[in-house]
């Protein structure tokens, strides 16, 4: 039984009220915090820079802040991310000229580094990082919105992901995102993940403890 991990997509939160937002969900059970970062360039959406992250942190949110940067270039957001408090930062392979150098860069500045692979993205890319990257995160939707439908066909990605990690030996997180909810997470879990983002199954729902709990209760069974 893995250590399975949920993580809330604050893309879903109340931006007018995102500190107690993110204090509610943390108080409901969540282990980590979510932060889509969107630059309307990479992906078709816009949200949020490091300033978010530094406010967060200044409010007292200690929980490890699972950054998934959704921007090209990567590596000046990779900079400003670690400035402001990331624990985990994650780059699209496609998104910048030097993956080996950018992965470098986030653990460098003393954070957990990975790569993002989108629905259609190969494994190939994991070819030479399985030494270096501390997460993979796999995308079951296309990136860039919250509220989409899991895209069925990763669940056989997630297996093939999971082989190369236990081949690798390392303690790699396979961390899934993208229309993750009480209904589908026991076969994303029993496909090989073992973290998970979630955005509008829980800040969607009236009750935060009530929605990660019905997670955790299908990720027990
Ligand atoms: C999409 C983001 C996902 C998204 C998940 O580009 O990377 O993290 O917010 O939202 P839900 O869980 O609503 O699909
Ligand atoms: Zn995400």
């Amino acid at each position: 039984q893995r250590d399975y991990l949920i993580a809330p997509s604050i893309l879903s939160a109340d931006f007018a009220r995102l500190g107690e937002e993110v204090e509610n969900v943390l108080k409901a059970g969540a282990d980590v915090i979510h932060f889509d970062v969107m630059d309307n360039h990479y992906v078709p959406n816009l949200t949020f820079g490091s300033m978010i992250c530094k406010a967060l942190r200044d409010y007292g949110v200690e929980a490890p802040i699972d950054v998934h940067l959704m921007v090209s270039p990567v590596d000046s957001m990779i900079e400003q991310f670690l400035e402001a408090g990331a624990s985990i930062i994650t780059f699209h392979p496609e998104a910048t000229n030097h993956i080996d150098r950018s992965l470098q860069m986030i653990k460098d500045g003393g954070a957990e580094c990975g790569l993002v692979l989108n629905p259609a993205t190969p494994l190939h890319y994991l070819d030479y990082v399985m030494d270096k990257v501390d997460q993979i995160l796999l995308m079951s939707v296309n990136p860039g919105f919250g509220g989409q439908s899991f895209i069925d066909g990763t669940l056989d990605k997630i297996k093939q992901v999971r082989e190369l990690i236990d081949a690798s030996g390392r303690d790699i997180r396979l961390e899934v995102d993208g229309g993750v909810k009480a209904s589908n997470i026991r076969a994303i879990a029993e496909a090989g993940a073992d973290m998970f983002v979630a955005g509008s199954a829980i800040f969607n729902q009236p009750d935060y403890k009530q929605a990660i709990d019905a997670m955790r209760q299908e990720l027990s069974l």
